[in-house]
């Protein structure tokens, strides 16, 4: 087997990715007119040109632009449905997906529209593409400690569909410290609490949101190779990280994808694992990212299997069928050797 089929057939969990930011150009045209929402775009290709970013803030700018055309509980179900028929391409058989509420509820949008529809979404991907789901709330961080303690008021009835809550936008000025408080009363209520941590922003952040928002994953985290003890404490405590290659690549965060570190992090025997952020912004879905990434750093049968076996371990499935997922892939790879 050849590893594009490799890559291609393998099962795989997704753990890091924006439902906001798989709003393909297309859909974000269709949804401005079924809206009426105006947007500084007339086509396509003026929108696919205007994605050419610097750093972390100038993508934001335009994803929160995009955003806009979401108002009803069909656009965000048009939204998810369409990230789920591009995941089942990829093999994605669990897929964990963060929404940003506060994008919309500023708008006037209610809570509940953004939940219903993605639910509804996720409830017909389970049944009719077999991926399963879950759903994590961000909390967009550069607004106040206020507004996050808000939002999860608003959350908390419709707590059964949430199973964690993170923490995204801006990362540089806005540490998790800042929602340390908050994420107090996540846990009290029962959730479990991921966050970006590291991606623009220093190893601090990292330890932070380990010690102080007492995080079960890290979102890419890439910075944490800076610090020897901190990927000591990561590798000790297989804290995942949420590792998303074109994303670190478009963002700046890298200058090439040759330059990226999955391949130490995963060397340095750490949970990390491939992971697609904001597909619609950033070039490709999941399987795209494997597929350049394995390409880029020269990655082996085995680091693809080890990112594949990463994906399943660092998900919030029961630990059954985590198992299950294992055996698949280690069914896979001995079918590959023989
Ligand atoms: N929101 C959407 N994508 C993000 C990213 N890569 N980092 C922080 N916030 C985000
Ligand atoms: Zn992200």
């Amino acid at each position: 087997m050849t590893l594009e089929t490799l890559i291609q057939q393998m099962p795989k969990a997704e753990l890091h990715l924006h439902i906001e930011g798989s709003l393909e150009p297309e859909l974000m045209l269709a949804l401005a007119e079924r809206n009426g929402v105006a947007l500084p775009f007339a086509n396509v290709e003026e929108i696919r040109r205007a994605y050419d970013f610097s750093d972390l803030q100038s993508f934001l700018d335009i994803y929160y632009e995009g955003a806009k055309v979401l108002r009803e509980e069909q656009d965000f179900y048009d939204l998810t449905w369409a990230y789920l028929e591009r995941a089942a391409a990829d093999r994605v058989r669990h897929t964990e997906i963060f929404f940003d509420p506060q994008t919309h509820t500023e708008r006037d949008i209610s809570f509940e529209t953004v939940v219903s529809g993605i639910t509804r979404a996720l409830n017909d991907g389970e049944r009719q593409l077999n991926i399963s789901s879950r759903l994590i709330l961000c909390f967009l961080r550069h607004l106040s400690e206020a507004d996050a303690f808000a939002t999860l008021e608003q959350a908390l009835p419709f707590g059964d569909h949430i199973t964690a809550f993170g923490l995204d936008s801006s990362e540089v000025g806005h540490p998790p410290s800042k929602f340390q408080r908050v994420f107090e009363r996540v846990r009290a209520e029962g959730f479990l609490t991921v966050a970006h941590a590291g991606e623009e922003g220093p190893p601090e952040y990292i330890w932070e949101a380990l010690d102080l928002l007492q995080v079960q994953r890290i979102d890419h985290g890439v910075r944490c190779l800076e610090d020897p003890e901190l990927v000591a404490r990561l590798a000790r405590e297989r804290i995942p990280l949420t590792v998303c290659p074109l994303s670190n690549l478009k963002l700046c965060v890298v200058d090439r994808l040759q330059d990226h570190n999955l391949k130490q992090l995963l060397d340095a025997g750490l949970c990390a694992m491939v992971n697609s952020d904001d597909p619609a912004y950033f070039g490709g879905y999941v399987g795209e990212n494997y597929r350049q990434t394995q390409a880029a750093l020269d990655l082996s049968r085995d680091d693809i299997l080890t990112l594949g076996r990463n994906s399943f371990e660092a998900s919030f499935l029961p630990e059954t069928e985590k198992a299950a997922y294992l055996g698949q892939l280690d069914e896979l790879a001995a079918g590959d050797r023989s």
